[in-house]
């Protein structure tokens, strides 16, 4: 049976087996998505597909990219990358050192962007670090390995594609390792696990589409926590934060935020 009550029961077992809540997300689109692969697999109910994700790791691979969506590019609205760049320009001047955090990085162009535009600003990589982090296991490691088809290279000027990317072969890019350097990844759940502190900007984008608003709000809270003051938050286009100011967030235009001086 594939009714809600079994889809909770189904939700439970995974947070044990695979250590993964869906609880914070938008429960409908979830239980479509597992349930498209249950009828893949020709099952009518989610026991035995909680058999299949156990025999089999490939299959458990699978679940994790037909939940979460791992679309992006490289300076993905590239206008918005050149309002990030001045404003990072601007916090240098007051800050010696400082990390940049993708947070929901997918399989890396977002923090390997910001590492080529740290590098294009020769900020020094000891003093300015990226850190990117994501809840899927399998995204992370092609983000460690840094290689790209083309396309997703678009807002790349030639000449800047030819000073960070090696090309391969078979026609793709692949990342050099002084871009790949400055970038720490790790897995982390943003519904569940602490954040660093003190950071110089966050960037979420297109990560909380699928989250029910009680867990955007803490979301979005902790961010606020995890800023240093005067912190960047640099967020997707449609990703409004209703009250921001009420938990310490200036809205500096669309897409950015500014953790507020004289709040903790
Ligand atoms: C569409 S991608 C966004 C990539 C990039 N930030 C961008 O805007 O191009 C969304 C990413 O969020 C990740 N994600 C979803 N839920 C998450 C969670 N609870 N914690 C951490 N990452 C999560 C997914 O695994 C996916 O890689």
């Amino acid at each position: 049976m594939l009714d809600n009550e079994s889809f909770m029961k189904f939700a439970d077992a995974i947070r044990k087996k695979l250590n993964f809540d869906m609880s914070g997300y938008k429960i409908e689109r979830m239980k479509r998505r597992v349930d498209f692969l249950i009828r893949k697999y020709g099952f009518d109910n989610y026991n035995e597909y909680l058999k299949l994700l156990d025999k089999d790791p490939s299959k458990q691979k699978e679940f994790f990219d037909r939940i979460t969506i791992n679309v992006t590019e490289f300076f993905r609205n590239p206008d918005k990358w050149e309002k990030f760049k001045r404003y990072i320009e601007i916090e240098m001047k007051t800050t010696p050192r400082g990390t940049i955090w993708s947070a929901g990085c997918a399989s890396g162009e977002e923090p390997y962007s910001i590492a080529i535009m740290l590098e294009e600003m020769h900020a020094s990589p000891i003093n300015y670090k990226v850190l990117a982090s994501d809840l899927d296991p399998n995204i992370l490691e092609v983000a460690k390995k840094g290689i790209y088809d083309k396309k997703s290279l678009v807002n790349i000027k030639e000449s800047v594609r030819d000073k960070y990317f090696k090309k391969l072969e078979d026609g793709r890019f692949q990342v050099i390792d002084k871009i790949k350097k400055r970038v720490t990844f790790k897995r982390q759940n943003l519904l569940a696990d602490p954040f660093e502190k003190n950071l110089m900007a966050i960037l979420c984008r297109n990560v909380v589409i699928y989250f029910e608003m009680d867990a955007k709000e803490k979301l979005y809270r902790k961010f606020a926590e995890a800023l240093k003051p005067g912190g960047i938050l640099f967020v997707g286009g449609t990703e409004r934060i209703f009250n921001s100011r009420k938990i310490g967030l200036e809205p500096i235009e669309p897409f950015f935020y500014k953790k507020m001086v004289n709040v903790k």
